[in-house]
């Protein structure tokens, strides 16, 4: 019911999500993969939904709904994620990346289940580095660039690391937060890292802090045409 009463601050905005984590696949069986549940950027587009924005979600392997209202698109690997994201960009006023990518791949898929056979020692694998999808959004001509947010989650010197983010993916806000004591949970602290500054949201649960951050975006891509 509380969803009806949200204010329609992203009306007529089209927002685009990523969320969750990645799976690298090492052969038909086994990957790389990490311990993000999902939950927050399934949050941030339930807020945006509620504020009126035409939401597009591309989503790691995660087993939660579908926020009401949401164009879900799901990915497994990091590739699939970016080659997802970048059509749909151009189309989005807003892209929030939360997701927690896996910054490198095997560089090889085994067709086959590895064995271990009569093997005497384990197998090593070599590792590519996956594409920065966010990076890659941000650098888009500014015509067709959405307005761009970054999440940052670290387990020392948030702010240093948030604001050096800040530069190297070269967009206007990243919002960072203390993990991995978040993943999986309800509650979250998030703190707001721009140009201006660092603010810190309320503590709560992670719709309460969706629809916070959905605000502070919407306040700040006012300046923006629709
Ligand atoms: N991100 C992305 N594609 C990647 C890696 C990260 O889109 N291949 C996005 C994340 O969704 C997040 C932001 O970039 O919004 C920061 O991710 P993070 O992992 O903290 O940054 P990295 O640049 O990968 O640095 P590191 O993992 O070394 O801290
Ligand atoms: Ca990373």
């Amino acid at each position: 019911l509380v969803a009806h009463f949200q204010p329609k601050v992203l009306a007529g905005r089209r927002v685009l999500i990523t969320a969750g984590p990645t799976f690298e696949a090492i052969d038909p069986v086994r990957g790389i993969t990490n311990h993000s549940s999902g939950k927050m950027g399934f949050a941030v587009a339930r807020a945006a939904a509620e504020a009126g924005a035409e939401v597009t979600l591309v989503a790691g392997p995660v087993h939660l709904p579908t926020p009401l209202g949401v164009r879900r698109i799901d990915v497994c690997s990091a590739q699939q994620m970016h080659d997802a994201v970048l059509p749909q960009a151009p189309t989005h006023d807003v892209f929030v990346a939360t997701a927690a990518v896996a910054d490198w791949r095997p560089s090889q898929f085994n067709e086959q289940k590895i064995k271990k056979d009569g093997k005497k020692v384990a197998p090593t694998f070599e590792l590519a580095e996956n594409p920065d999808i966010l990076a890659a959004v941000a650098r888009l001509p500014a015509q067709t660039r959405p307005w761009c947010v970054g999440f940052a989650a670290e387990s020392h010197d948030l702010v240093r690391h948030a604001r050096e983010k800040l530069q190297r993916k070269g967009v206007p806000l990243i919002v960072g937060n203390l993990g991995p004591a978040t993943f999986g949970r309800d509650d979250n602290t998030l703190l707001l890292v721009d140009a201006a500054g660092e603010r810190e949201l309320p503590h709560g649960d992670k719709l309460s802090l969706a629809r916070d951050l959905v605000r502070e975006i919407a306040s700040r891509i006012t300046r923006f045409p629709t």
